[in-house]
């Protein structure tokens, strides 16, 4: 059984899995108007996967007996001044949903919740790797830099890169 207190926490990661979703479609949606077809598709990807992170904990929490509640999600960015400050914006936003894992982590040793514990190391791998992705990704972009040509080929490029274990286990 969930403690109230892992319950809140684990409801409120289901939200912020929930409006990375959000985040990554309105991404999707600017790389389209844009005319970057690979970009918009690894974009879309990524919103289909936030959503599987969200499905994933929510089954998790009615599975221990607790309450997964949907929640109001917050209004996206729907504009960016270019694909870079848009992959900036989508690394900063990892690093900060990593933090909101490992503070998860945190509350469930607190809690010396160790099912809830083990079931978030799957979180934990994935971020690493989401993380690598989106370094990899802005690496490529500055070295792109203002080039029309590079962005172009870039484009194609992206084609070929999954988006990180796009389906979660267990889902
Ligand atoms: Fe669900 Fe990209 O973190």
């Amino acid at each position: 059984m969930l403690s109230e207190n892992m319950q809140a926490a684990l409801n409120k990661q289901i939200r912020i899995e929930a409006e990375s979703s959000q985040i990554y479609l309105a991404m999707a949606s600017y790389a389209e108007r844009k005319g970057l077809e690979g970009v918009s598709q690894f974009m879309y990807d990524a919103s289909d996967e936030e959503r599987q992170h969200l499905l994933k904990m929510f089954k998790y929490v009615n599975e221990r007996g607790g309450f997964a509640k949907v929640s109001e999600l917050s209004q996206p960015a729907l504009e960016f001044g270019s694909i870079k400050e848009m992959f900036e914006t989508l690394f900063k936003h990892e690093v900060f949903v990593s933090k909101s894992i490992n503070e998860l982590v945190h509350i469930s040793l607190e809690e010396k919740d160790y099912a809830t514990h083990n079931f978030l190391q799957w979180y934990v791998a994935e971020q690493i790797e989401e993380e690598a992705q989106a370094r990899t990704i802005l690496d490529k972009i500055n070295l792109i830099g203002d080039d029309k040509g590079g962005l172009y080929l870039f484009d194609n490029d992206i084609k070929q890169l999954n988006v990180v274990s796009s389906v979660a286990p267990g889902v």
